[in-house]
């Protein structure tokens, strides 16, 4: 398997084909994903996503904010989200390794979509965490998603979509389970439990909350507001 599957093999207009999917209830799992953290975003905020892809998220919420910032490490997703978010000045997408992330009271909101702690491999999430409260100004909020256990089956039918069309290997049913997708070629899309999320908000010190959404996912929102 590839080091970074995303950088090496689920990019650009690949990546674009795993959104562009023909089942509606994913169609609208995404829709309320991102219209959760839409409906909480003010006009003056300065926003950063991390692993951005090719903007799509950026492109939904660049009309509600001040300015969005994406990070993504994929050099390909960059050049297609070049083309994908141009004419939207107040976007900007940066070739960045989300563990490098070095912003201090830069942000009013940080966004980490797409179960993205799974996508960038987060293995002590508490210490990623940590580095993103880092980066919100005081009174701004950080928001992770991940997949409801209750979409379960929803999730497994839309990553076999994605292996028919050829955009990952096909899935190992004995070993895709417990909230964990394994694909013969290796690819390996894990997720957070709330109680993990839980262990994330508390690690931080701040004012956390868990929502659930469209039985579809799960959000925690930290507060930077309060922290200790
Ligand atoms: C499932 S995709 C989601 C993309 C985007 N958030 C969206 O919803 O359209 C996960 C993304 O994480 C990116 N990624 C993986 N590891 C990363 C890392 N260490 N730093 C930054 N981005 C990373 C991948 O290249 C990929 O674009």
């Amino acid at each position: 398997m590839p080091d970074n599957y995303y950088t090496n093999s689920l990019n650009a207009q690949r990546l674009w084909q795993v959104y562009d999917t023909a089942i509606p209830r994913i169609s609208e799992y995404l829709q309320r994903e991102t219209a959760f953290v839409r409906d909480r975003l003010k006009k003056t905020d300065a926003v950063l996503e991390i692993a951005a892809g090719y903007g799509r998220i950026m492109k939904e919420l660049a009309s509600h904010v001040e300015s969005i910032t994406g990070i993504e490490i994929s050099d390909g997703n960059v050049s297609f989200g070049g083309e994908y978010l141009k004419n939207i000045a107040n976007t900007e997408l940066l070739t960045m390794d989300a563990h490098n992330i070095d912003y201090d009271s830069c942000f009013d909101a940080v966004l980490c979509l797409q179960n993205g702690l799974s996508a960038i491999r987060a293995d002590v999430p508490e210490a990623f965490a940590a580095k993103v409260i880092r980066a919100l100004k005081i009174g701004g909020k950080a928001y992770f998603s991940t997949y409801h256990p209750n979409f379960w089956e929803q999730r497994v039918a839309w990553f076999q979509e994605q292996a028919r069309k050829g955009l990952i290997g096909e899935l190992d049913v004995e070993k895709t389970k417990n909230g964990v997708i394994i694909c013969k070629d290796g690819f390996r899309a894990t997720t957070h439990s709330i109680t993990d999320l839980e262990k994330i908000g508390r690690s931080t010190g701040c004012l956390w909350q868990i929502h659930e959404v469209d039985d579809s996912s799960i959000f925690l929102v930290i507060e930077k507001e309060d922290c200790k």
